[in-house]
């Protein structure tokens, strides 16, 4: 994407702007989680399916009705959402109703910033199922990973990637996608946060 008032030679790209604009939101989310897989109990990866379940409950309509148009062209290859709901049955999860998400009618830059953070997380994924498959996952029942494996497809990022690319985006709506992607970490945040506080039986 082009940030039109910005000089030629100093540009960065929309997706430059979202990764350094909420590096601190994708660290402490990051920390969060860390070890994930040295807990043989499996409690911090019901966790993360926890947070992960909610957070595409809530999201993925509100995308979906978004002016980026997620069901048609610019849809990902469904299915993230089907998975993580196997994998929350499978390992217990107990139903939830999907949370609110703060920003309810996003524009095309709020929305372009909400699916950089859903989409961008599929890149975390791919290191995860490795960890995963290497550290072992405890000694009981096998832990379910249809979330991790439908999330280890990194194209539908690299195609949202390049519907940025293709967007004429000025200032403005570049800290509008910017602050969005910034809320959007900052949900996952407190859904991750709050099912800390949970008893979540192993
Ligand atoms: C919980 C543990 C997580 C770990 C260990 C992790 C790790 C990583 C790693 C290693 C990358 C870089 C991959 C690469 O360069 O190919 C990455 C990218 C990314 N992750 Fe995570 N991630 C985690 C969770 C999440 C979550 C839950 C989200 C979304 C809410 C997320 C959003 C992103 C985004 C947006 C990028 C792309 C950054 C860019 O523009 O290059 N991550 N993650």
């Amino acid at each position: 994407m082009t940030i039109t008032d910005a000089p030629a030679a100093a540009r960065p790209s929309l997706r430059d702007r979202l990764r350094s604009d909420t590096r601190e939101a994708h660290e402490a989310l990051d920390a969060s989680f860390a070890d994930m897989f040295g807990d043989a109990e499996g409690a911090r990866y019901r966790r993360f399916l926890r947070m992960n379940h909610l957070a595409h409950e809530a999201i993925e309509p509100i995308l979906s009705g978004s002016p980026l148009d997620w069901t048609g062209r610019d849809a990902p290859d469904a299915g993230r959402l089907a998975a993580v709901r196997r994998d929350a049955e499978a390992i217990g999860l107990p139903p939830e109703p999907a949370p609110g998400f703060p920003i309810e009618n996003p524009d095309l830059p709020e929305a372009l910033g909400i699916a950089y953070v859903l989409e961008g997380s599929r890149l975390g994924a791919k290191f995860m199922l490795r960890a995963l498959k290497r550290e072992g996952a405890g000694s009981g029942d096998p832990w379910p990973t249809a979330y991790l494996e439908a999330s280890s497809d990194a194209r539908p990022f690299a195609h949202l990637i390049e519907r940025m690319d293709a967007e004429p985006m000025n200032e403005g709506m570049v800290r509008r996608a910017v602050s969005a992607a910034d809320e959007t970490f900052r949900f996952f945040q407190r859904l991750a946060e709050d099912s800390a506080t949970r008893t979540i039986r192993v």
